[in-house]
């Protein structure tokens, strides 16, 4: 049989599907389990007891049925977001129970079965979804970060914009689906919106200057990176800048690897910047980002370089 590869995403995930490509490119079985398709369909079968030593089957994307226990590694792409569901006047409780016995099941089935290598694991990835968690393991860990403050005083949000002369940026804590929220200056303005600071804490942090943006994918053992030039406090909005191949410096991949074995994962997508002295300070780790867009715009093989990364595991 040939060996067994499974990611779990939500449903036409590009990102899945270019890696189950170039996976079964390499000969490997390569299988998508959709997180947010769970519901309406047979796919999570996992007994225990009575005899059973508890073993899990899923239906993947193409129908067919996968036990857990022949899978090598997994890639935990996506999960956690809500099911598909069709019946739009489904009560708010109905929807919840479905969403939450849906990624139970999932969740839960894979962990108490999977003995191979996870690409991260479930905690580790909710762990390091917290940004406070990532800053204070990257301080522990020696690398710069900005001066940060999470609070809902606007008297403290005040305190801090004046020390900082002004130069503070706001952006979300843990962020939701849906659309961008983006990283903004703090203005006098906003200092007055006391509702709004008291609404729920946010990351207020010192501005770092710079126009030198880096987005570092770490894979395991290697790490690749893009340069973004922009003078744009958020680079996300216009892609229509210089995004160049960023060679990185082994001490960079090694203080990065220190942050991620810190947090417990396998994989991150880092977002850096540099300031005009040359100053690597580290903003935040997505422990599941987007990087087709920088294969697309820097020719660097990212989705070859993760397959190999994967299927070496
Ligand atoms: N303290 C800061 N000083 C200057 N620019 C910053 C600062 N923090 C973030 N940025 C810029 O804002 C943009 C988004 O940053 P970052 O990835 O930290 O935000 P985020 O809201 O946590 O993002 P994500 O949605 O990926 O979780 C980047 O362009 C980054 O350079
Ligand atoms: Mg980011």
């Amino acid at each position: 049989m040939p060996r067994q590869f499974l990611i779990v995403t939500q449903a036409d995930d590009l990102h899945g599907l270019a890696v189950q490509a170039a996976v079964r490119q390499r000969g490997f079985d390569c299988h998508i389990v959709e997180s947010d398709q769970v519901t309406g369909r047979e796919s999570v079968h996992y007994a225990i007891g009575n005899g059973e030593t508890g073993a899990a089957v899923l239906r993947t994307s193409e129908g067919e049925l996968v036990d857990v226990s022949s899978v090598e590694a997994i890639w935990l792409r996506r999960f956690g977001m809500d099911q598909q569901l069709d019946q739009a006047d489904l009560a708010e409780s109905h929807r919840a129970l479905i969403n939450n016995d849906c990624l139970g099941a999932l969740v839960g089935s894979l962990e108490n079965t999977f003995r191979g290598k996870w690409i991260s694991s479930p905690r580790a990835t909710q762990y390091a979804s917290n940004k406070l968690n990532q800053l204070a393991a990257a301080h522990r860990c020696g690398l710069r970060i900005p001066d940060t403050l999470i609070t809902q005083s606007p008297a403290v949000v005040r305190e801090f914009w004046t020390r900082h002369g002004g130069r503070v940026i706001f952006k979300p804590l843990v962020g939701a689906p849906g659309p961008i929220v983006l990283t903004r200056l703090v203005r006098e303005e906003h200092l007055q919106s006391e509702d709004s600071i008291r609404c729920s804490p946010a990351i207020y942090q010192e501005f770092i200057p710079g126009t030198k943006h880096i987005r570092l994918n770490c894979f395991g053992n290697q790490s690749y990176a893009g340069l973004i030039e922009t003078a744009d406090l958020d680079w996300r909005p216009n892609l229509e800048v210089p995004i160049s191949r960023w060679p990185v410096p082994d001490t960079v991949h090694g203080d990065i690897r220190k942050v991620l074995d810190l947090l417990g994962l396998e994989m991150g997508i880092i977002d850096l910047k540099e300031t005009p002295d040359g100053e690597l300070v580290w903003l935040e780790v997505n422990p599941q980002g987007q990087f087709l867009f920088l294969e697309a715009l820097t020719k660097e093989p990212l989705i070859e370089h993760f397959a190999e990364y994967f299927t070496s595991a």
